[in-house]
């Protein structure tokens, strides 16, 4: 059972100590959902609000990410699966302030624990949000601009990477050319899964 086996990692991951990030965390957020999801979104790394509660994508960024799951998609978020490649809140010189990427060997060390949700899960689409994630899936060195909104591959499984709610936010939110990217790349998403788009979502 993949709820089962989901469970069992995540008891693991819990009390993980592979990285430094483990010295200042407060909780570890292994992810959450539908552990029988069509779809997999895989993030960065908790934020503030991630690492209080334990629960991925909770933030402001989570809120957009929440809707464009919800309103926009049409589907419940506790029908997806929703992952990072770290588990543990990274900051700039592990002061708990500012938020910043996992480095090598945070990725290094957390990665195996993404690798195993995604082998558990078998997602028939995985969507990676920002630059961390997709380098680390697709192994590649290429920006988000350049692959975003392109199908590329991992072990079989389609991939679309998008841009992260976060930059979305940064740039504009709401109505912005880069919020207008991330559906246009998430409607090539429903219609791999044969999901109907339940509204019609005009952004500007
Ligand atoms: N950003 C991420 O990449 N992941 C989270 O869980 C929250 C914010």
């Amino acid at each position: 059972m993949k709820a089962e086996k989901l469970e069992k990692l995540k008891q693991i991951a819990d009390v993980c100590t592979k990285c430094k990030l483990s010295t200042t965390r407060t909780k570890v957020v292994f992810g959450e959902g539908n552990p029988e999801a069509e779809l997999l979104f895989i993030g960065e790394g908790p934020g503030r609000q991630e690492d209080i509660t334990g629960r991925p994508f909770v933030g402001k960024a989570g809120e957009l990410l929440t809707r464009l799951i919800e309103k926009a998609m049409g589907v419940p978020r506790s029908s997806v699966y929703i992952a990072n490649i770290a588990k543990c809140r990274p900051t700039e010189d592990l002061k708990m302030e500012k938020d910043r990427a996992p480095d090598p060997e945070e990725v290094a060390a957390c990665s195996p624990y993404l690798l195993q949700q995604i082998e558990i899960i078998q997602p028939k689409v995985i969507v990676t949000l920002g630059n961390p994630s997709t380098k680390f899936l697709l192994k590649t060195q290429d920006g988000i601009t350049k692959l975003r909104g392109v199908w590329a591959d991992y072990n079989g499984i389609p991939v679309m990477p998008t841009y992260h709610p976060s930059y979305v936010i940064r740039n504009g939110g709401e109505n912005s050319k880069v919020q207008q990217d991330v559906w246009n790349d998430l409607l090539k998403v429903m219609e791999k899964l044969n999901w109907k788009p339940k509204v019609k979502i005009t952004w500007k």
